[in-house]
């Protein structure tokens, strides 16, 4: 009964629902966007070969924190050493400020996908300046979240992933061989695209490579550790970490080949140079491709539909692990029914969320609405999370299984049936190399916050200070937290859902409501 409803059915589904947490927007978005400002081709092979160096063996970490505990990531920390629970609770807090402005960027994709047809050009300041239609679109991409992970692990989140998945790839194989067929500026967009020139590629364009392999495996925030523990028993992690780290370059790659030779021959036709159209820039999918599909008769807006639907999936598939990841720990510590306790944290997530989504609307019509440390907060909450949070929770889980579980228990717990002498090299990644590498990452990302590059010139910044004190605030009253109330006290597992159900169904029996909270 309890592989029946707490765990992934076959390896596959597992596969294709972590590959979705991974393939999200920070592919579609943040990938193209950082390519173009980095050099191209040379920041694809240094975000390749991070993936490789620090993604596989910081994800091989989290599955075994999850699969030894089969519980919520507080547990499965506090079950490697109970000091470590603090950042299982940090690995709960962090999805749950992500969902704020995830939430509200699936919700962009969902009103530019339905609005394909009408014209999506030149819109952007309109659309982020209604409030209402923010958070209509915020609210509608939640209750689909919402309505996947009410379902369960099994009916919900691997049937979802099974199906759109592959839908996401054959979209994206028709766009990029659309886009490959468009003639004039296409070569010089795949130049760009997959012809290395490493003096384009600084330093800080590699750091900033690793982060984005990082955030886009979904790492250091719970999702993983989540996933891990429904991982079916026989389930071979090696095979299975390989298969989502490659499915996740490969669909990224193809969305620079869908990508690149569309806005190299948008440029060539319309006569401006590829920089002047904010390739670098954050718009680079909201606001330059809209004008994309505007400029090409008639399958433009079918285009448009497409792409922006592919979005939607991805942006869909990657924050129903976000929302699990904390449904998952209200459920175990709470013992409230799924259905309730999911309700509950998108409730919460989507109050935050109009805060969230009005300032960024604000900011993106050059206006300043709740920003705190002079940024609105959507980019705040970004920069708290995926600069600050996200490495350091990884780093944690590293040295966890790295020190204290250990590499031969942890080959165990990848590849029940052995896997010759790989604790060797996995020990040597996750005790010192990944590590490394990981604290590179934090201590630019950090860097980069406090002494920003303004024109050429670093100089220190009272407003990224204030970020990198807030974030490790969220930490300290992580641990303050769980110290005080959680080391303690009984924070449950997986098979708990199976208790809250049948004490559900007792009730349902009983009669009337006697309240949605159930005493262990
Ligand atoms: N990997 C997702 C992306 O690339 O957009 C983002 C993400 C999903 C981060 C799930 C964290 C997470 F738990």
């Amino acid at each position: 009964m309890e592989k029946k409803k707490t765990s992934f059915g076959t390896s596959i589904g597992f596969e294709l629902a972590a590959a979705g947490s991974a393939v999200g927007l920070g592919n579609l978005w943040g990938f193209p966007y950082k390519t173009s400002a980095n050099g191209g081709a040379a920041y694809l092979i240094v975000y390749l070969a991070c993936i490789l160096l620090v993604g596989a063996a910081a994800m091989l970490a989290e599955f075994v924190l999850g699969r030894r505990a089969r519980a919520n990531p507080v547990s499965a920390c506090k079950q490697a050493s109970e000091s470590f629970g603090w950042f299982g609770l940090a690995a709960v807090v962090i999805p749950a400020l992500i969902m704020c402005y995830y939430f509200v960027l699936g919700g962009y994709t969902v009103k530019y996908a339905l609005n394909s047809f009408a014209g999506n050009a030149g819109n952007f300041p309109v659309f982020a300046g209604n409030a209402g239609d923010v958070i209509l679109h915020t609210v509608l991409f939640a209750l689909l979240a919402l309505a996947v992970v009410a379902a369960g692990v099994r009916g919900g989140i691997e049937k979802t992933a099974k199906i759109l998945m592959p839908t996401m790839l054959f979209i994206l194989v028709i766009i990029s061989s659309f886009s490959l067929l468009l003639g004039e500026g296409v070569s010089e967009g795949l130049a760009f695209y997959l012809r290395p020139d490493f003096s384009a590629m600084s330093w800080s364009g590699a750091l900033s490579a690793m982060g984005q392999a990082f955030f886009s495996l979904s790492l250091g925030c719970g999702a993983m550790i989540c996933y891990g523990s429904y991982s079916g028993k026989k389930v071979n992690l090696f095979r299975s970490t390989a298969v989502i780290c490659i499915l996740d370059s490969l669909l990224t790659f193809m969305v620079g080949l869908a990508i690149f030779p569309a806005l190299f021959h948008y440029a060539a036709v319309s006569g401006v140079s590829p920089a002047a159209l904010g390739m670098g820039g954050m718009g680079l999918m909201f606001i330059t491709l809209p004008m994309v599909f505007a400029d090409m008769p008639l399958v433009g807006s079918s285009l448009s539909l497409l792409f922006f639907t592919m979005a939607a999936i991805a942006a869909l598939t990657s924050v129903i692990s976000i929302l699990e990841a904390v449904t998952q720990f209200v459920i175990q510590k709470f013992k409230i029914f799924r259905t309730r306790a999911a309700l509950l944290v998108t409730a919460v997530c989507v109050a935050l969320s109009v805060p969230v989504g009005l300032s960024f609307g604000a900011a993106m019509n050059g206006e300043s609405l709740m920003n705190l440390f002079g940024r609105n907060l959507l980019e705040l909450l970004d920069m708290i999370t995926n600069t600050i949070l996200m490495p350091v929770c990884a780093l944690f889980a590293c040295l966890a299984v790295g020190w204290i579980i250990g590499p031969r228990e942890a080959v165990r717990t990848i590849a029940p049936e052995g896997d010759g002498k790989a604790h060797r090299l996995l020990g040597l990644m996750l005790k010192l190399v990944t590590p490394v590498l990981i604290v590179l990452i934090e201590l630019f990302g950090i860097f980069d916050l406090i002494m920003p590059l303004e024109n050429g010139v670093r100089r220190f910044s009272s407003g990224g200070c204030g970020i990198v004190v807030c974030a490790y605030g969220v930490l300290l009253l992580c641990a303050l937290v769980y110290f005080a109330f959680l080391k303690n006290t009984n924070t449950g597992n997986n098979s708990d859902e199976l208790l809250v159900d049948a004490l559900e169904a007792e009730r349902v029996k009983a009669g009337p409501s006697r309240g949605w909270y159930r005493p262990e």
